[in-house]
């Protein structure tokens, strides 16, 4: 259990000890945006924002920690597997439009009427392809191959289903358009945390994102899961508040 009373942050340990940490450590931000997440999940927080007009499903740190790390990587193509109401897609290719490099392609099993028009209306769709059908599909693998040039270098973001055989597959499937250097990433490990919330089911204390990545990486020496560094930190907080955790899958060898 979690108490605050005044600046003090309580918490009971499994092993019945209590612990006490002033409101102002990074314990305390730890405990606390632990607690923020979950509440933020049953109040559907991630589901309150837009980016340059489009829906976008995305807790924002999360959004401005993948921003330095695109910014680092200048990556040729980014791939997205989930494009909902396009928001992200357009985050990324707004992204690409301010570093003069890059562009993006949207892969999902429906992409709505409107939601397709909406994205193909926007000023930023030239840096925009998508594809509809089930992002594991070979047909749909070998429409983004299709896209890619030899020698590009591609980051791969996966926001589709997030069970783990899904993302296991996607990681299987796209992986290998992943440029050393570059990263998979397998958003949403958070269900890990939050399982038993409104919302949720049981298995998600498996059945997600993260487990997905720690299989994959267990056999694929190839790849690591690499923390983004924070490029700016004045701080005494080293721990992203994330949705995504053990999710950036660096490809470091070939
Ligand atoms: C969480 S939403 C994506 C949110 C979006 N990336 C954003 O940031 O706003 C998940 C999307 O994955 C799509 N999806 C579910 N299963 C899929 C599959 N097998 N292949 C491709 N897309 C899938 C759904 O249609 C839905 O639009």
């Amino acid at each position: 259990m979690i108490t605050v009373d005044g600046d003090l942050v309580s918490v009971s340990e499994p092993d019945g000890t209590r612990r006490e940490y002033q409101i102002g450590t990074p314990e305390a931000f730890r405990i606390l945006s632990k607690l923020w997440l979950r509440s933020g999940w049953d109040v559907k927080y991630v589901y309150t924002f837009t980016w340059l007009g489009r829906p976008i499903i995305q807790l924002p740190e999360d959004l401005l920690r993948l921003q330095e790390v695109i910014y680092r990587l200048k990556p040729d193509v980014i791939i997205e597997t989930g494009v909902a109401h396009g928001g992200s897609l357009i985050f990324y290719a707004s992204l690409c439009k301010a570093i003069s490099t890059g562009r993006v392609i949207g892969v999902d099993v429906e992409i709505r009427p409107h939601n397709r028009s909406a994205i193909e209306a926007h000023e930023l769709s030239s840096y925009i392809t998508l594809i509809e059908g089930d992002s594991v599909a070979p047909s749909i693998v070998e429409q983004v191959k299709a896209q890619v040039k030899p020698g590009e270098t591609v980051m791969v973001l996966l926001d589709s289903n997030h069970s783990k055989a899904h993302v296991l597959g996607e990681l299987n499937a796209y992986a290998p358009f992943v440029t050393q250097g570059s990263y998979a990433v397998a958003m949403d490990g958070i269900m890990e945390d939050i399982a038993g919330a409104p919302r949720t089911q049981p298995d998600w204390t498996w059945n997600n994102p993260r487990q997905a990545a720690l299989e994959f990486i267990a056999a694929h020496p190839e790849f690591e899961i690499e923390e983004p560094v924070f490029l700016f930190n004045e701080s005494g907080i080293t721990e992203r508040v994330t949705y995504w955790p053990s999710a950036f899958l660096k490809r470091v060898s070939s």
